[in-house]
């Protein structure tokens, strides 16, 4: 029987209830599918501060280096927003991109048929939506240097530093080519060129790149048309790519687009290792409560099956068997559910795992 290891980080808030429901699902998958999933739980985020002082203990990056993938919830909450940012939960998820070099985070965000009208959208705007935001992950603002808020001439100044690394853009944009050349062969690349200078060199290494991929249609968007274009003709993108802060912000705009951040599921993938995390983060105003939306983390963890494993067969039930459970009417509160059966964690995830044994070939 083949076997897999998986390093499980659940993280705050909502974390651990929406990995549990996904490992439930993956209970199913071994069940149908005659393979075994090795679990052994990492720390991550808040509760790696709360029980060991630091966000990222080196246990867990050990355990994910030696894992086959890494399973993550979400991380932050309330309790730690006080603390300096170098200090924060947050950091920690920023620590694992880095030292992993998962420099490509795959956020796909297509609208389900059955969710059509929960869209804030009008059905004819969104129908057909059908996109994948490729996020440069582990540079840009985030990880440059200098950074801090320092005391200049008596008064405080915060500072970021915006970088790009011709070699970090090439690599990622490289990545979305061929997956663009797989799907409808259009690539939208995303900047800010005609204000920031990295943004110039970004743009300079896409048209480079895109000699090799004379097949693939090319655009290019400023970022703040971009947001306007994906409410107004979201069914037009394919293949989104851009840098971290943008790819940040523009997947979540995707979220609510196709119905709720709660359905974004991702795959951030280097040349070595994978890490599979829903988009949304640790929503603390739900946690707890049984409600939250397990689905991101469910897809995430299809993703995983497919690209990490090579199991697709089984991925594509757990999405086929995702789709059904949305097809019969089930939606948790985020989706917005009137005249629908209102259901939580538990119940959506019950109805996800009959649909699989039901669609099971
Ligand atoms: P969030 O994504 O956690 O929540 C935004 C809103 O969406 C909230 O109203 C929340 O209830 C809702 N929501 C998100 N996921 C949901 C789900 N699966 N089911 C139902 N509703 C869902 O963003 P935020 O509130 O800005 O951030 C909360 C904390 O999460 C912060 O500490 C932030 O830094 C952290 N965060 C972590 C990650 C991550 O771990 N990858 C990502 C984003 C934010
Ligand atoms: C995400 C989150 C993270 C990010 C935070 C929590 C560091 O918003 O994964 O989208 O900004 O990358
Ligand atoms: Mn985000």
């Amino acid at each position: 029987m083949q076997s897999f290891r998986i390093a499980v980080l659940k993280g705050d808030g909502i974390g651990p209830e929406i990995v549990d429901a996904t490992l439930r699902v993956l209970g199913k998958v071994e069940e149908l599918f005659n393979v075994k999933f090795e679990y052994k739980e990492g720390l991550i985020g808040g509760i790696a501060i709360d029980e060991t002082g630091t966000p990222l203990p080196d246990e867990t990056l050990e355990l994910c280096r030696d894992s086959d993938a890494v399973l993550l919830g979400a991380v932050g909450g309330p309790k730690w927003d006080n603390l300096p940012t170098d200090k924060r939960p947050e950091r920690g998820l920023l620590k694992i991109r880095k030292e992993l070099d998962l420099y490509a985070n795959l956020r796909p965000a297509k609208v389900w048929e059955p969710l059509i009208d929960a869209s804030p959208l009008k059905p004819e705007v969104v129908r057909g939506t059908d996109m994948l935001v490729v996020r440069e992950l582990t540079g840009d603002v985030y990880y440059g240097e200098p950074r801090g808020i320092f005391e200049e001439g008596g008064k405080r100044v915060g500072v970021n530093t915006m970088r790009y690394t011709e070699d970090e853009i090439r690599r990622v944009v490289i990545k979305s080519f061929e997956i663009a050349r797989k799907r409808r062969k259009k690539l939208t690349s995303v900047d800010k060129s005609n204000v920031l200078e990295v943004s110039g060199l970004w743009k300079q290494v896409v048209e480079e790149v895109s000699k090799d991929y004379p097949d693939v249609e090319l655009e290019h968007l400023y970022v703040d048309n971009c947001a306007m274009q994906l409410v107004r003709r979201p069914s037009s993108f394919d293949v989104i790519v851009t840098g971290n802060i943008f790819g940040d912000i523009l997947s979540d705009e995707a979220g609510v687009v196709v119905g709720s951040l709660g359905m974004l599921p991702s795959a951030s993938v280097g040349d070595k290792h994978a890490l599979y995390e829903p988009v949304h983060g640790s929503a603390p105003d739900i946690a707890g409560k049984g409600v939250a939306n397990p689905i991101a983390t469910i897809l995430s963890a299809a993703m995983m099956l497919k690209y990490s494993f090579g199991m697709d067969k089984a991925s594509d039930l757990v999405e086929k068997a995702v789709e059904e459970t949305l097809n019969q009417g089930y939606r948790t509160p985020d989706i917005y559910s009137q005249g629908y059966n209102r259901v939580g964690t538990q119940e959506i995830t019950d109805k996800i795992i009959e649909n699989m044994e039901r669609y099971k070939t």
